[in-house]
This record gives C-alpha cells, structure tokens and sequence, in this order.
C-alpha cells in the first residue's frame, strides 16, 4: 500500500517537490482567474476542517480550496461537538474517521499534537499550524508569493522581523526560505528569540533599521500575544522604535522590495496604519492581501497532492 501522504512540515520535500508544488499552484491559480472557478479533480473526496484554534484566512482558504476541487468539505464545529461531553480528541478523531473521509486538515494550540493525530489515522492529514511549531500551508503560499513577485528566488534577501519565539509561521518559513537558496535574516531581540534558534543557522539582528534599506523581502510577524505567558517587550512605544515598520522606513525601502505579513495584522504595533492604508496605493510592494488570494490556490494544490 503507497505511504499515505500527511503534510505536517515541509522538511521532507525536496527542492524539486516543492518547485512541483509551485508550478501546480500556478495551474491552479489560472483557474481561479475564469468565471467559472471549478474543476471536478477531487470529486466524490471528503475532507475534514478540523480547527481546535481560531482562524480566519487558513480555515476559510482550505474550504474554498476544497470546493474549486469539487471535493466535499464539511467544517467541524468543536463548539458544539461531543467533546463537550467530555470525548477525547483522539476518540472525536477517530470516530470521524469511521464516517469514512479521504483526509483531515487540523490547527491546535499545543505544539506537535498534529503528529501524534496523524499517526493514529490512517488518512492523510494536513497541518494547519500547530502551537509555536510548523504552519506548512502558510510558508508554501509565503514562498509563492515570493516566487511570483521576482525572477530567481535563490540569493534573496529576506528579513523576519518580530515574535520569533512564539512564531510557527518564522520556523516554517525560514526552514522553506534556506531549502530553496534564499538569504535569511531575523529582526527581533534575545527576548523574542528562542533558547536553542542556533539550530537554524540564521543571521540575527537587534533592529530593522540594520536590514531595511537592504532587503528584497520584509517579513513582519505578527505578536503572538495569545502565546505569550509574560511580557516580551517593555511596551508599544519601545517596540515601534526597534521593529515596526512605519512610513520614514517604508520609504527605505529599496525599489521592487515587498512586504509581507501572515495576518492578522496588529496595526500601529507591527506596522503602523499610515504603511496599512497604503496596501492599493502603494505600487504593489504590500502583499499581505495577495498573501491571502495565493493561500486560496496554494492549498489546492496542497490537496491535490495529499489526494491524488
Ligand atoms: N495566517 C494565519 O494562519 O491566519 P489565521 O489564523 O486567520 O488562519
């Protein structure tokens, strides 16, 4: 029997499977482009949107994703299930599996319990971010939205900036970002960055204004206040001079630089509201809507492979 195909990381994908993934997303987001949005290639195929998390973009993005499919996709409401009676997550887990569906997609706050699910199940299952530990999805649209914006993605330089310790969209994308020859460096002080970070063999530095005027990619991580169990930064203002990107380093920026958020965006902590409202006029440099457009295609292509 062919090893079923869960996507909980992208650390077993080769450089030439994750191309694959983009040339595949490029496919997909052309069908997007007509006026009829739809293929039958995952029809009769029943997925499972499993969010013990909140979510906005990735829950809404996966079901869209589905349908273009054709795929039935049926979103599991936690809220009024029978956890609430006290059943087990493995035990929901598995009873949802009896109903017999082709794969679950599944978010939780605790770091690494994706892994365990998928390993007790014996359909694929696809990470849609785990605690402070991987968010697959997220850097393969990330990554595509990268490799839309220039020509060649090997040398870019990107900067990470921010909540580094509680970030799984940082681990994920920087791990994507070095696989495919790209010039990674993290923007946040020793209290935002985890104990063990040498592991990722990054540059690291104190303040944005080090990076700003050199980088192709400015990536702005979102503070994980929902993560945080003290207080990391002494206070907004402090944060604003160190690692917020507002409009004098906006116009630092060098020419067809881009910026980049997983949302949702703290406005006036990580970027200030005069840089957001400059999203439609600001010739295309901020793409953190685009972002959400390409998750859309991105995990149709996610699907596919899972499926297919
Ligand atoms: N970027 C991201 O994962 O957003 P949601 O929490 O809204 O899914």
């Amino acid at each position: 029997m062919d090893e079923k195909k869960d996507i909980l990381s992208l650390d077993k994908f080769s450089v030439k499977e994750i191309n694959d993934l983009l040339e595949k997303t490029d496919s997909f987001a052309e069908i997007l482009k007509r006026d009829v949005k739809k293929v039958p290639a995952l029809r009769g195929k029943t997925i499972i949107n499993l969010f013990f998390e909140p979510s906005t973009r990735t829950k809404v993005s996966f079901e869209i994703a589905a349908k273009r499919l054709s795929a039935d996709l049926i979103n599991f409401s936690e809220s009024s299930s029978s956890l609430k009676k006290g059943e087990s997550e493995i035990d929901t887990l598995k009873t949802i599996n009896a109903m017999k569906v082709d794969l679950i997609i599944i978010r939780h706050s605790d770091s690494g319990y994706i892994n365990y699910f998928a390993d007790a199940l014996p359909v694929p299952v696809i990470n849609a971010g785990d605690g402070k530990h991987e968010h697959p999805t997220q850097a393969l649209l990330d990554l595509y939205t990268i490799y839309k914006s220039f020509p060649g993605l090997t040398g870019l330089k990107i900067g990470i900036v921010g909540d580094i310790l509680n970030s799984r969209v940082a681990r994920s994308d920087i791990k994507l970002f070095k696989k495919m020859g790209m010039d990674v460096t993290v923007i946040a002080p020793s209290m935002l960055i985890p104990e063990n970070f040498s592991f990722f063999d990054v540059k690291i530095a104190a303040g944005i204004d080090e990076v700003i005027s050199e980088v192709d990619v400015l990536y702005m991580l979102r503070m994980q206040f929902e993560r945080q169990d003290k207080k990391y930064y002494p206070s907004i203002s402090e944060y604003n001079k160190f690692l917020s990107l507002d409009l004098p380093r906006f116009n630092m920026m060098k020419t067809g630089s881009i910026i980049m958020h997983p949302g949702p965006v703290n406005t006036g902590l990580e970027i200030s509201s005069e840089v957001m409202e400059m999203e439609e006029s600001g010739k295309g440099k901020i793409k953190i809507n685009t972002q959400v457009t390409n998750g859309v295609a991105v995990r149709m292509a996610v699907l596919y492979y899972a499926l297919s």
